[in-house]
């Protein structure tokens, strides 16, 4: 039986995913190339330099090294004045009645994020005293789709794969959890997340009860 919930940030937990298009989608309105909110799918879950790579390669628009250094530092001032904004009205309905119903059967809780503003995301929206283990993308070196950010997870709160159950909403997320031997509850859109093991919408369609009836069929 699972002893533990493993909880991306961005776009599972924190409705942030949209803050990091709309970043993005400032930079490709100067370069005057079109960037929709379907393209953006396969930046979710992406470190901030694999996320240009892949806007660069889906626009067609090229910079020099150190343009691209540049962009880099401005996505991450556009995605930080999001960031000051932030309260915890940006937590994604139903998210803290599934953490505390989680924490009252005795589950343990971390998160997993590309993010290296995670911690400051949590800190915002008041999240941080839910989880035991934080993982942030100040301390991996290879970012999803490597299930590193999941694995170092998985050894903090001192469990295995199969012990912990992998919440994501990235195609990069679903395929990192499941390399790294876990299973996974995608949340968001069937087509793209079909790989997962369980596919919620969000967090508000589905009762914590009813959630912990899908989980433990899943880890059974
Ligand atoms: C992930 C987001 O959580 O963090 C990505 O899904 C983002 O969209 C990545 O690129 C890196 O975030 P940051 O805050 O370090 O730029
Ligand atoms: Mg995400």
């Amino acid at each position: 039986f699972f002893q533990a919930c493993i909880f991306d940030l961005d776009g599972v937990l924190v409705n942030t995913a949209h803050y990091h298009f709309l970043s993005w989608k400032q930079i490709t309105n100067r370069w005057k190339v079109t960037f929709t909110e379907q393209d953006n799918e396969s930046l979710k879950g992406l470190s901030r330099e694999d996320s240009l790579s892949r806007l660069l390669h889906i626009t067609g628009k090229q910079l020099t090294p150190a343009e691209r250094e540049q962009a880099l530092i401005e996505k991450n001032e556009l995605f930080r004045q999001y960031l000051t904004q932030m309260t915890p009205d940006d937590v994604l309905p139903g998210v803290t009645a599934c953490l505390r119903f989680l924490k009252e059967n005795h589950i343990r809780l971390a998160v997993a994020s590309s993010s290296k503003n995670a911690r400051m995301v949590l800190q915002k929206t008041e999240l941080t005293p839910w989880f035991d283990v934080i993982v942030d993308g100040t301390e991996i070196e290879k970012a999803k789709p490597d299930p590193e950010v999941f694995l170092k997870a998985a050894a903090r709160l001192n469990i295995q794969p199969h012990q912990a159950i992998v919440f994501e909403d990235a195609k990069a997320g679903v395929e990192a959890a499941l390399a790294g031997g876990f299973c996974c509850v995608g949340v968001g859109q069937a087509d793209i997340l079909q790989q997962a093991h369980l596919i919620i919408p969000d967090f508000a369609s589905i009762s914590p009860s009813d959630l912990w009836i899908s989980l433990s069929g899943l880890s059974a």
